[in-house]
């Protein structure tokens, strides 16, 4: 008899195809509460789930010792939507999808400095309602970016890439902030700490993990620490910086400008930074390529018919 597999979101269909030949697949295409995960960790042999889905620790203790479900494997790089160690604890294996993800990613970070440094959101709703009034030397004035410093906050595999392309392709003196040493084969500098990254740099984009150890990393005094010149680009998880802090420093003008992919309690995205027009606002978008987003359908369903065929899932987390 095929194994049950929940998938809980449309994913490509070749992928979807071949998990069909494998598994008897259940697609349920919405958001799993705590109470949907504990029920679906009781009732599927394997699970491809992603964000949005709320695997916390109150899902594996309300599901019981030893669940029906023997892999998470995520459609995803980040996990911070699973406790990992929880799962571990009932004897559940996590996988992500790392890699294939970097370079979509790490252009919607690119998008976002230049859409928010050049004004485009703001110019071309004011073309779309009707009210530009032509051609002029200080119509749409923004900020340059080729030359200006850049500040990455998380120097993993997309902080990197990120960096490559603000360096060769922008001319960007690089910074960065890590909190393990960590050399990279590029010309950047290392900064001690947060607060110096958020001063010297022109734009800083954000790149860490989501979860508990950098909840609020980029907090009040860390924002209060930028330029007034200053762009905050955050393609990692909202819930790194705070929000609200965000919106007051964007509402009374103390930095520039922010070009946010992410927010503290998607799709919520509060009305107040909705109102601004000194930021980019985009929907999670960072990985959302045709290929990447194959590639990763294509990775998270890798690792679970590696788990089914009683092999290591070559991206286990946990
Ligand atoms: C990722 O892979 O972490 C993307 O942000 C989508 O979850």
């Amino acid at each position: 008899m095929k194994k049950k597999l929940l998938i809980t979101r449309t994913i490509a269909e070749p992928v979807l195809e071949q998990a069909r030949t494998l598994f008897d697949v259940t697609l349920v295409n919405k958001p799993l509460s705590v109470d949907d995960c504990a029920a679906a960790l009781g009732e599927y042999d394997l699970i491809l789930p992603t964000l949005g889905d709320d695997f916390i620790a109150a899902a594996f203790e309300r599901a019981g010792p030893n669940p029906r479900c023997g892999i998470l494997g995520n459609f995803g790089v980040g996990y911070s939507h699973i406790d990992a160690d929880a799962a571990a604890a009932h004897g559940v294996a996590v996988s992500n999808t790392p890699d294939v993800l970097t370079d979509a990613t790490a252009d919607i970070g690119m998008t976002l400095i230049l859409a928010t440094a050049r004004r485009a959101g703001e110019g071309e709703r004011m073309l779309r309602a009707g009210q530009w009034g032509g051609f002029g030397p200080k119509v749409g004035l923004g900020l340059h970016v080729t030359g200006k410093v850049l500040g990455i906050v998380g120097m993993g595999r997309i902080g990197q890439a990120v960096a490559r392309r603000g360096h060769f392709g922008f001319e960007m003196p690089v910074i960065y902030f890590n909190r393990s040493q960590k050399a990279v084969d590029f010309p950047a500098r290392q900064v001690e700490d947060l607060r110096q990254l958020m001063r010297e740099a022109d734009f800083i984009v954000i790149t860490v993990p989501g979860g508990a150890a950098n909840a609020r990393l980029v907090d009040r005094a860390a924002l209060a620490a930028m330029k007034p010149t200053g762009i905050l680009v955050n393609i990692a998880r909202g819930e790194v910086v705070d929000e609200e802090a965000l919106i007051d420093a964007l509402e009374d003008g103390r930095i520039a400008g922010a070009g946010l992919d992410v927010y503290e309690h998607e799709p919520h995205v509060p009305e107040r930074l909705r109102a601004l027009e000194n930021c980019t606002l985009l929907p999670h978008l960072g990985s959302a390529t045709v290929e990447t987003r194959q590639a990763m359908a294509q990775m998270a369903l890798d690792n679970i018919i590696a788990f089914a065929e009683g092999r290591e899932p070559p991206q286990k987390v946990n």
